[in-house]
């Protein structure tokens, strides 16, 4: 990607590298020496400073600690065996983040700063992207809010930022989820589509009562009924019934994932039978009582596809069967690594070189 951005820059005086142990990454504890931090003010996004990760002050009126006014998003870039450096569909991120931003009241990103600043950041902090099976460098945008203003109104002033973070396998181990029909992580109509912070806190609560219970993570349901399926605790579901890919459709209640958008492609491309429609709970027991559900797993970009071992439902446990070598979510699984490391063939052009 060719500079048309000049960013001020101001270097680390001494790199946190050597310190880092790439063998044992806690899921984002461990951030690369620098940030992106642009600023908007009186209707425009000031120059775009790249600066050592660190500490920065706010308002303690901050809005965004008030009243939640901050957007986030999520992806990730790759070294190829040549050393080359590829981001994974980052202009969905920014078109997800921007109709994030339109939910909240907050002003878009032009594509100009987020790729400039993204690239510039990444050639920046190369060496932090590891390229071990199952690494990659995790990228965080995200926007807040900055006034210091306790008035309940949207923002007039905003920080745009990118932190990144290399990571390894999120989940090491199949989950053990259940379905929630209590409390309910968005409604219709709801911000449940946007990557809004307040729906990721909203959720601790009840994911915390299920891992009292022994469960990783919940299955949500609809905020009406508690019938269907919405998402797989931060990530969409994905359930494999008769030969068939079956997930919720998306509704203003479902985050749409770039993960679930690169799985189902994959499934057309491979003439996999797809089906984006209303998935009841019951539906999915009825498929595992009847043999018929063969697999089910969490897409989600920290975590790419996380298997599902076991459904709980009003206090029984469901156990699925352990997939075949050849299962949907492997070979799925093992194509999309395939495409970030630069050894397969690309033909949606997701990957896009620094
Ligand atoms: C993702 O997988 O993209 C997520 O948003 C999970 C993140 C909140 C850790």
């Amino acid at each position: 990607m060719i500079d048309t951005l000049t960013i001020q820059t101001k270097r680390t005086s001494a790199s946190r590298l050597p310190e880092v142990d790439f063998d044992h990454l806690e899921f984002g504890k461990t951030f690369s020496d620098h940030m992106l931090v642009v600023d908007y003010q009186d209707g425009e996004w000031q120059e775009p400073q790249i600066v050592p990760y660190g500490d920065m002050t706010v308002s303690p009126a901050n809005s965004a600690l008030h009243y939640g006014q901050a957007i986030f998003e999520g992806m990730k870039a790759y070294k190829n065996e040549q050393g080359e450096v590829y981001m994974f569909r980052p202009y969905d991120n920014l078109h997800r983040l921007n109709a994030s931003a339109e939910r909240m009241c907050m002003p878009a990103i032009p594509e100009e700063i987020f790729m400039q600043g993204l690239a510039q950041l990444l050639r920046l902090d190369a060496e932090w992207i590891p390229s071990f099976t199952g690494s990659s460098l995790y990228i965080r945008p995200f926007m807040f809010a900055t006034d210091g203003l306790l008035g309940v109104r949207p923002s007039d002033s905003y920080r745009f930022m990118i932190i990144t973070c290399p990571v390894g396998l999120y989940y090491n181990k199949p989950l053990r989820v259940r379905f929630e029909e209590k409390y309910v992580r968005s409604a219709e109509g709801g911000a449940g589509f946007a990557k809004n912070a307040g729906n990721y806190g909203a959720a601790m609560y009840p994911t915390k009562l299920a891992q009292q219970e022994g469960y990783n993570q919940l299955i949500w349901t609809d905020a009406s009924e508690h019938r269907y399926v919405e998402e797989s605790g931060t990530m969409n579901a994905v359930f494999v019934i008769d030969g068939r890919i079956v997930t919720p459709a998306l509704s203003s209640s479902i985050l749409d994932g770039i993960t679930r958008r690169s799985v189902l492609q994959l499934a057309r491309d491979w003439d996999i039978p797809v089906e984006e429609r209303k998935v009841s709970a019951l539906e999915i027991l009825a498929a595992q009582a009847n043999g018929t559900l063969q697999e089910a797993f969490g897409v989600g970009t920290a975590a790419t596809i996380a298997p599902i071992a076991v459904i709980g439902y009003q206090g029984e446990d469901y156990t699925l069967p352990i997939p075949p070598a050849d299962a949907f979510s492997y070979r799925v699984s093992a194509a999309l690594a395939e495409i970030r490391s630069g050894n397969a063939a690309d033909p949606h052009n997701w990957m896009v070189r620094l």
